[in-house]
């Protein structure tokens, strides 16, 4: 695999904004669940670390859990629509108030059909936080209770975000070249 200097356009957040946005969050989120039962559930992969930065700047009591899902039928940078469920969560959400932890949101297809199959296990609260939003690109109407960045149509990685499964690690979102990415053969 390519090193991601070869094609970084631009740092679009770098890691200290991102981690001053997270913390407003994480606040944001403590005051919000004060005194409540607070369940967090990241959709994997993208949304891990996230998950585990946000989870450290909320102050309430909290557990979390994890869920895979895999869009049906379209490209690896084009959401179907459909989602399956690859991962079920390990507990029950009845009853509880969820908090959904993704990555990003793009059209919206991906986060509106997985709130439609946890809202059918009757939590008390289902409420979506997004580190990205991809405002311009939305297809269908998401509620976003919390959202870190709105961010321009561009493809981006780093910071959980993938290019074909490599460069999740980057503390920082950027954005691609993609004359001058090689995806692997
Ligand atoms: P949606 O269903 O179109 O909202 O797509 C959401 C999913 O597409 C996210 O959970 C990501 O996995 C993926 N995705 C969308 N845009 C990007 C991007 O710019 N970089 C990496 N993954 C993306
Ligand atoms: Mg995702």
């Amino acid at each position: 695999m390519q090193d991601y200097h070869e094609f970084l356009d631009e740092t679009l957040i770098d890691a200290p904004t991102l981690q001053a946005r997270i913390a407003e969050l994480g606040a944001e989120i403590s005051r919000v669940y004060q005194g409540q039962d607070l369940h967090l559930v990241c959709i994997l992969r993208g949304g891990v670390l996230f998950l585990t930065d946000l989870m450290r700047q909320i102050s309430v009591p909290h557990t979390i859990d994890f869920m895979a899902i895999s869009s049906y039928g379209a490209g690896a940078r084009q959401s179907s629509g459909q989602v399956r469920l690859t991962m079920d969560l390990k507990d029950d959400i009845h009853n509880r108030n969820v908090v959904l932890v993704e990555d990003i949101i793009d059209s919206g297809h991906t986060i509106a059909s997985v709130m439609e199959l946890l809202a059918t296990r009757k939590p008390a609260s289902l409420r979506i936080c997004t580190l990205l939003d991809k405002a311009e690109r939305r297809e269908t109407k998401v509620p976003i209770d919390f959202c870190g960045f709105v961010i321009p149509d561009k493809f981006v990685f780093g910071y959980g975000l993938d290019l074909d499964e490599y460069y999740r690690n980057l503390p920082f979102i950027g954005t691609v070249n993609v004359e001058k990415f090689q995806p692997p053969e």
